[in-house]
């Protein structure tokens, strides 16, 4: 492992009071146009979470209060301000190795099943999409496993990861690739060493993702409730986990009516374990609790 200083950017904003509690006009004008534009339904009981995290849009932009938030995002000028607010709302948690069956999965079942096909056929490029990548954790878990098996187990195969997610802020963070040593405890010990610089200096207890590595990933802003999607290739494995959560069954079978085109056959889509296909239709076979192959 090398060591190198990063820039972890920062900065704090002192010194603002908290607006006065949002309306419920004010609160339903929010959750209707967050709605419109993402299918992030926010029952009643998110209220106490819009305020908190709209409150950081509002001292950002030097805003007292939620009516001043609201006429902005109204005002031509607003526009811009949607993507910020979608970014505010979504939740972003995810972590390393997140629902481990799934990279064991496709390190033991999906990687020896392509690449003995592929080896007949000879086409030896292995994509990934990873649909709802969040800041990162979920592509670049995979990434270690693709580079692991291409490096020691199969060799003459190139691979590479698509991300993309709704929130340019997270995609932002995703693209640096540097996390704190707290959200790689479930990372190997040696792969630690092998696909990390550690940081050095004021980046001491951060770790970046190697070079090599993030070259293999692009990054790019897409919602996934967009009519269609810019890109013409096909996958060998999409990951859409931990997203469909939020929409409901118009939306989820919208959204596989889009993805499975994107999946080659024989491929494979992937959900989180929370989620379903279940009320949908689709091309895939079930071959494990949210694991879907393309007959
Ligand atoms: C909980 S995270 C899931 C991260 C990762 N897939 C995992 O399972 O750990 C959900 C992500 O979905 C993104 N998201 C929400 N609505 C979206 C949409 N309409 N289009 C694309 N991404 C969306 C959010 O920005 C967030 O980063």
């Amino acid at each position: 492992m090398s060591a190198l200083p990063f820039n972890l950017g920062g900065g704090t904003n002192g010194g603002f009071a908290s607006p006065d509690p949002i309306t419920p006009a004010e609160y339903e004008f929010i959750r209707k146009i967050v709605y419109e534009q993402s299918r992030i339904n926010l029952g009643p009981s998110k209220k106490e979470l819009v305020m908190a995290r709209l409150s950081k849009r509002l001292r950002a932009l030097d805003l007292p209060t939620y009516a001043d938030y609201i006429s902005m995002i109204k005002s031509p000028a607003g526009r811009d301000e949607m993507t910020n607010l979608i970014d505010s709302i979504s939740t972003n948690h995810t972590y390393f190795f997140r629902e481990p069956q799934h990279f064991d999965f496709l390190s033991q079942v999906v990687l020896p099943e392509f690449c003995e096909t592929n080896a007949k056929h000879g086409t030896k490029n292995f994509r990934v999409w990873s649909a709802a990548t969040s800041s990162g954790e979920e592509p670049y878990t995979i990434a270690l496993i693709l580079d692991d098996y291409f490096e020691t187990r199969v060799k003459g195969w190139t691979w590479n990861i698509l991300c993309t997610d709704i929130s340019t802020r997270v995609l932002a963070k995703a693209q640096e690739g540097i996390f704190s040593k707290d959200r790689l405890g479930p990372v190997r010990p040696d792969w630690l060493i092998r696909y990390f610089d550690k940081g050095v200096g004021e980046s001491d207890g951060f770790f970046r993702v190697k070079d090599e590595i993030r070259k293999k990933l692009t990054f790019k802003s897409l919602n996934l409730l967009a009519p269609s999607y810019p890109f013409r290739e096909t996958f060998q494995v999409v990951f859409c986990r931990n997203v469909m959560i939020y929409f409901d069954r118009e939306t989820q079978q919208e959204l596989v009516n889009k993805i499975s085109p994107l999946v080659e056959p024989g491929g494979y889509l992937i959900i989180g374990h929370a989620e379903s296909l279940t009320n949908v239709k689709h091309p895939f076979k079930l071959v494990k609790p949210s694991i879907y192959r393309k007959e």
